[in-house]
């Protein structure tokens, strides 16, 4: 197939103007293209998915029909996210599947990390098919392929995200995004009304939690590091290094070492502090988090969340270690 290669001339989109151009041009070429046929999408919340999402809903409205798969896997509060800003606010035609326990119970037992991504990947596109096979009149399958998505690969989002689709679906695609950069994405987020928190978020890889929930997946170890890393995630917010570190999160370790409560020794988990930035996830450095941080992120997720004990910060740049732990 050849190679969708963007326009030398095409001007790069920083301003509000420029999006909104963009969005009338393209609501313009969806309606087109899809007629009055129905378009599917597989919408986890992340920014190009939703970024699709808000822009097919503003072309053809409930034609679109969205998939949102929580695979029991999602940070907190990301899920209720996407049924908050599509389903309620949007009027988004959502299908929202809760296929916790089914990725949960796969994964019992499993500790090695490309088998836990093996399982996760293949159970999502089976779920998506599922939810896909009960729907008539679907035409086309709508997706959020960016530019670099294209440079680095053959074309459609399938590199290793868990998003990729079934390859036998017979669906014409809608790729409104697919000549953009992420920076150009986020701008035309903004403009179509989507929350700055939702278009400027940090990178999350398409297995989620499973791959930072160290070894064999637990559910109680697995709702120890949700807590935790909201916890994180509230305090980057709070002192401002949300938007400035690229990526940033709890990992927690499958072994226990014995703490101090109410002058009892107990086993507890130890939550890990990764915090990284980089230009291309090929190599990356440490954001250097303020000690005073440190210590109220440790005191917050030692007191709020069951079953740690302990808080430890990561120093090692990529490489030698690898951005995720597993
Ligand atoms: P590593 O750990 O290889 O990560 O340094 C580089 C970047 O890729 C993300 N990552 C993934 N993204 N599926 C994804 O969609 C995955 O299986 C996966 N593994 C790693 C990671 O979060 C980082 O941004």
């Amino acid at each position: 197939m050849e190679k969708t290669v963007r326009p030398e001339n095409m001007e790069r989109i920083t301003t509000k103007a420029l999006a909104e151009a963009f969005i009338e041009n393209q609501v313009k070429e969806i309606r087109e293209q899809v007629g009055d046929k129905k378009v599917l999408l597989a919408l986890s919340g992340g920014v190009d998915s939703s970024v699709v999402a808000a822009l097919l809903i503003k072309a053809i409205g409930k034609q679109l029909i969205c998939v949102h798969v929580n695979h029991g896997l999602m940070r907190k509060g990301e899920s209720e996210q996407v049924i908050e800003v599509f389903g309620r606010e949007l009027g988004a035609n959502l299908i929202y599947v809760d296929a916790t326990d089914r990725f949960l119970d796969l994964l019992d037992g499993v500790s090695e990390p490309e088998k836990k991504r093996k399982i996760i990947g293949g159970e999502f596109i089976k779920v998506f098919d599922e939810e896909a096979s009960k729907l008539e009149g679907i035409s086309f399958l709508a997706q959020g392929t960016i530019y670099p998505d294209i440079l680095e690969s053959d074309g459609v989002k399938a590199h290793h995200n868990v998003g990729g689709l079934p390859e036998d679906m017979q669906f014409e695609l809608v790729e409104p995004v697919k000549l953009l950069f992420k920076d150009e994405v986020r701008v035309v987020g903004e403009a179509l009304g989507l929350p700055h928190n939702m278009v400027y978020r940090q990178p999350f890889p398409g297995p989620g939690l499973g791959v930072r929930c160290l070894g064999a997946i637990t559910r109680d170890r697995l709702h120890a590091l949700r807590e935790a890393d909201a916890i994180l995630r509230e305090e980057f917010d709070k002192n401002g290094l949300a938007e400035k570190v690229w990526q940033y999160f709890i990992a927690v370790p499958d072994f226990k070492s014995v703490g101090v409560k109410d002058g009892k020794r107990y086993e507890g988990w130890a939550a890990i502090i990764r915090a990284v930035n980089t230009t291309d996830a090929m190599s990356a450095t440490i954001e250097e988090i303020p000690y005073p941080m440190i210590h109220h992120i440790t005191n917050r997720i030692t007191h709020e969340v069951d079953g740690i004990n302990r808080v430890m910060v990561d120093v090692t740049p990529k490489p030698v270690g690898t951005i995720e732990f597993e």
